[in-house]
């Protein structure tokens, strides 16, 4: 992935407020961001740590940048978490709790926070000669200080650039399990009682595909007991197979989750509570440009994963989590709806700030879309294809009703295909100064079941800031 866009950061104040600022996807205050890092919920709050050049809107200085946020949707960045040292600058890494005390970092009652990260030797002056390592760092203030481990690295160079450590906790046998990127497209795992101690017990790898392994236990949706392991890559390819804390074992794919020009290093969080349950993820939308902004680079909307049975077989599925209800200003909505080549119904909707929910039950001749903007989201059913900013993808569902939904910021574009089965993520650079909307039929009318657009706000808001909580 290319991490150099040159684009000088303006001086003046940030209120998150700025034309080219997305609303509702994560964007650090200033400066350059890349993966997101240490997913973790800890009581009452996400805790989303992302790789940021905390000096400059192009990738560098890799330090771990730190929001919080009580609902997924809006975010309050604080203090930078874990800062480079003589072993290297922070790369990739997840977080963890450490319910049990297995490390022994725990000082007050409150469980602590653990981070595992990568120490990405040789990448400073200070690192010159440094190796890339596996290092933690824990807090015992629900995030807010982090102490590095004093006997750091814990896992000693492997290979090559080894990196992007996700730990999980692995409950039937009471230890850690850790997925790491060795070198080119191989992947290992490992386990530990403490967090300290790492043994390797598998070596695999996914073709064409490397960096930022997640891996996560899924039941499929509406059978409870059916559990399968899910090993995904930072270009999103995922493995499903089953795991019994010895090996995991590949059952299908690899498969691609999304087809858009801008998802990558996406990851899920740790210890959201059994209550809730989900598996929620979020990734970089790596590659958009961001021109006069004082910062660089965007999150994707935070998703919530599902592991369904299809007709090929079994898929995970993405689609926004609901909370994303909470910005929602205005709805617009339609029942069996004909839309004639040359019509728009809705011309008169304008924000650029959109959540869409579409549903078409497909003949052959249906060629539909959305104009967002002026940028083409187009559907033929005659090929099963959705283009997008020169992206073709072929859907994968058969079902004779097609599902859309798409949420449209003023820099992003990201489309969930038949309730999550393929996304397609596109960062863009925002529309005209009035936004437009479309939507089309092409060739023959275009009967549609329901149409939903509701319009949002931002979720930036004057305590966004840098502040401490
Ligand atoms: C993925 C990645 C990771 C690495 C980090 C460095 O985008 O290259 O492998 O840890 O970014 O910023």
């Amino acid at each position: 992935m290319s991490k150099t866009i040159a684009n000088p950061p303006p001086a003046e104040a940030v209120d998150y407020q700025e034309s080219g600022r997305p609303q509702f996807h994560f964007t650090a205050r200033r400066n350059w961001l890349n993966d997101p890092n240490g997913l973790v919920y800890c009581a009452g709050e996400y805790h989303l740590f992302f790789q940021h050049n905390p000096t400059d809107n192009n990738w560098g200085n890799m330090t771990w940048g730190h929001a919080v946020s009580a609902d997924l949707v809006t975010w309050r960045q604080i203090e930078d978490a874990i800062e480079p040292d003589h072993l290297g600058t922070i790369y990739s890494g997840s977080a963890v709790i450490d319910h049990d005390n297995t490390a022994g970092f725990q000082t007050g009652a409150e469980p602590t926070i653990v981070a595992m990260y990568t120490a990405a030797g040789g990448s400073s002056p200070e690192s010159e000669g440094q190796p890339f390592t596996q290092c933690l760092a824990y807090s015992n203030d629900r995030g807010r200080i982090w102490t590095k481990y004093a006997r750091n690295p814990v896992l000693p160079h492997v290979v090559g650039e080894n990196r992007d450590p996700k730990v999980i906790w692995y409950a039937p046998g009471q230890f850690w399990v850790m997925a790491l990127f060795l070198d080119g497209e191989s992947f290992a795992l490992f386990t530990s009682p403490n967090l300290k101690r790492w043994n390797r017990i598998q070596t695999l790898s996914i073709p064409n595909s490397s960096e930022c392994p997640d891996f996560f236990p899924m039941t499929v949706q509406g059978a409870p007991d059916e559990e399968r392991w899910v090993f995904a890559a930072a270009n999103s390819h995922y493995l499903i197979g089953r795991f019994d804390g010895a090996v995991f074992t590949e059952i299908a794919g690899p498969y691609a989750m999304d087809f858009g020009s801008n998802f990558y290093a996406a990851q899920t969080f740790s210890d959201i509570p059994p209550a809730d349950g989900r598996r929620i993820q979020i990734g970089w939308m790596a590659g958009g440009v961001y021109p006069g902004m004082p910062f660089n680079q965007q999150m994707t909307f935070p998703t919530e994963m599902t592991l369904r049975d299809t007709p090929d077989g079994l898929r995970v599925f993405r689609s926004p989590v609901s909370e994303i209800a909470l910005l929602v200003t205005d709805r617009s909505e339609w029942r069996d709806l004909s839309v004639s080549p040359g019509e728009n119904p809705l011309s008169e909707i304008s924000s650029d700030l959109l959540d869409i929910e579409l549903e078409v039950p497909l003949d052959s001749s249906a060629v539909f879309g959305f104009r967002i903007g002026g940028r083409e989201i187009r559907y033929a059913h005659q090929d099963q294809t959705i283009s997008c900013l020169g992206r073709v993808a072929r859907r994968e569902s058969a079902e004779p009703v097609m599902h859309l939904r798409i949420l449209a910021d003023r820099t992003s574009l990201e489309i969930f295909v038949d309730g999550g089965r393929s996304t397609l993520s596109f960062c863009v650079t925002p529309a005209d100064p009035r936004p437009s909307l479309e939507f089309f039929a092409e060739g023959a009318p275009v009967r549609v079941s329901s149409l939903l657009v509701r319009t949002l706000r931002s979720s930036w808001s004057e305590t966004s800031g840098e502040f401490p909580l």
